[in-house]
């Protein structure tokens, strides 16, 4: 069983560089179903969700060409055939429920399996089948499955109740060729969002407003050969580096920042004590100053990112003082509390709330990753406990991280992975 050991106690310094994101490319690659041409991604991450994303459309005759090396990958989807039945790779991730929209814009019906990811909540699919059934499509939850077929397509009005990223991103392709226009109102706003209409745009689709509450699609009849397209940086690999020289007081470089997009994690690691200050492209940390408890609510953006709770709350079990968190996204998402519990954090839980009281010092252990971001936590917190931690289902970090061992070990962690 792969594992992930760090031996706490190093300061980091250097620089490290940010890949693109992993909730920019993974839509960005179904999208792509949409257009049945070659297209050109760069810079793309060797990420687990991104090998099962290109596997499934290898399963699906679409032709991908990816050279892990440059980050290039080559799609071309004309070839593409219709899922069948119960498909394990989609049951494997969330975000391949994303595949819906574009399917039914290419096929005029769709029937997949409901989907997995992060054991993190509840996960339901009700406000994408609701987009869709605005824009003419009916659908139907079977047991483990959802069936979706196109009526009579035509743009809409649609009023998201919670400014759901998947159903966003999900209304807003299959809508690219819906005749007339769509609104989608209390849209997400992550940029993500923005960088997926900046994809779609590219290729001829006409979309306005994404990345603010309101976005406003053209219907179009067809998409024409996009330029090779790059996607933006991951903000959340960012922000996990920035808590890294905060948990470990150390000042660190990290390049391929997007500021805007970080604002929310900068202004409340700055609340704390660390200090982000930009140059160019380069983010400069000094996390070398005092701490102090902080309280966090997280939301959808621009508010604290509910990808960012666990590192944030590795950091504050070691800040003196008592902080609070609040999860307002996901019922389920404090399974690392439990995890950080066993290196001798002090964490109560209250429904959605964490009462995190400081501790002087953790002690490394036997750990897990129990979702992606808890298990970037547990890093974290290895690299100030004391001793070695030993990280088990590592899987979960890959999904979303590359290199993450090689990235820490540059800038000076003691860290490594084990095979056995
Ligand atoms: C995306 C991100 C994930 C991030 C999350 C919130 C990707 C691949 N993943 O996930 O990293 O943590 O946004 O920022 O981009 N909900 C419903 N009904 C629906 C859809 C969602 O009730 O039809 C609820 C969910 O259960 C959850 C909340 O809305 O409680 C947020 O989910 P959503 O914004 O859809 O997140 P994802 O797109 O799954």
């Amino acid at each position: 069983m792969e594992k992930i050991i760090v031996r706490g106690g190093r300061k980091l310094q250097g620089e490290v560089d940010i890949s693109v994101a992993k909730n920019a490319v993974l839509p960005i690659i179904v999208a792509t179903i949409l257009n049945p041409t070659e297209i050109i991604l760069r810079k793309v991450p060797m990420l687990e969700d991104v090998t099962v994303l290109i596997n499934l459309l290898r399963e699906l005759n679409c032709e991908v060409k990816f050279s892990p090396i440059t980050g290039d990958l080559k799609i071309n989807t004309s070839n593409l055939k219709e899922i069948e039945g119960n498909n394990e790779l989609i049951r494997k991730m969330r975000a391949s429920f994303l595949v819906m929209g574009p399917m039914l814009a290419r096929f005029g019906r769709c029937k997949i399996s409901m989907p997995g990811g992060c054991n993190i909540g509840s996960r339901p699919v009700d406000l994408h089948l609701k987009g869709f059934k605005a824009l003419g499509i009916d659908s139907e939850i079977g047991y483990g499955y959802v069936e979706a077929k196109i009526k009579n397509l035509h743009g809409n009005r649609i009023y998201l109740d919670f400014p759901s990223v998947g159903a966003t991103e999900n209304i807003m392709m299959t809508s690219v060729f819906a005749p007339g226009v769509t609104i989608i109102e209390n849209a997400a706003e992550e940029p993500e969002i923005w960088d997926l209409a900046r994809f779609l745009n590219s290729m001829g689709a006409k979309i306005e407003g994404a990345g603010y509450g309101r976005i406003t699609i053209h219907g179009v009849s067809e998409l024409k050969q996009p330029e090779p397209f790059t996607p933006i940086f991951d903000r959340i690999e960012a922000g996990t580096f920035m808590v890294a020289a905060g948990i470990t007081n150390s000042k660190i470089t990290i390049n391929g920042v997007n500021e805007e997009h970080l604002m929310p994690t900068i202004e409340k690691l700055k609340e704390c004590g660390v200090y982000c200050k930009m140059d160019g492209e380069k983010m400069i940390v000094d996390g070398t100053g005092e701490k102090r408890p902080v309280d966090i609510k997280t939301m959808p953006y621009p508010g604290f990112p509910t990808d960012m709770q666990a590192q944030m709350m590795a950091l504050l079990s070691i800040t003196k003082g008592a902080s609070v968190i609040t999860e307002t996204v996901f019922e389920n998402r404090f399974m690392h509390v439990g995890e950080l519990g066993r290196m001798g954090a002090n964490i109560k839980i209250d429904g959605r709330v964490a009462i995190v009281e400081g501790v002087n010092n953790l002690t490394g252990c036997q750990v897990k990753a129990t979702d992606l971001r808890a298990g970037a936590a547990m890093i974290l917190a290895g690299l100030v406990a004391n001793g070695q931690t030993e990280i088990g289902e590592i899987y979960h970090i890959d999904r979303g991280y590359t290199n993450i061992e090689d990235k820490f070990r540059k800038l000076g962690a003691e860290i490594y992975r084990t095979y056995r």
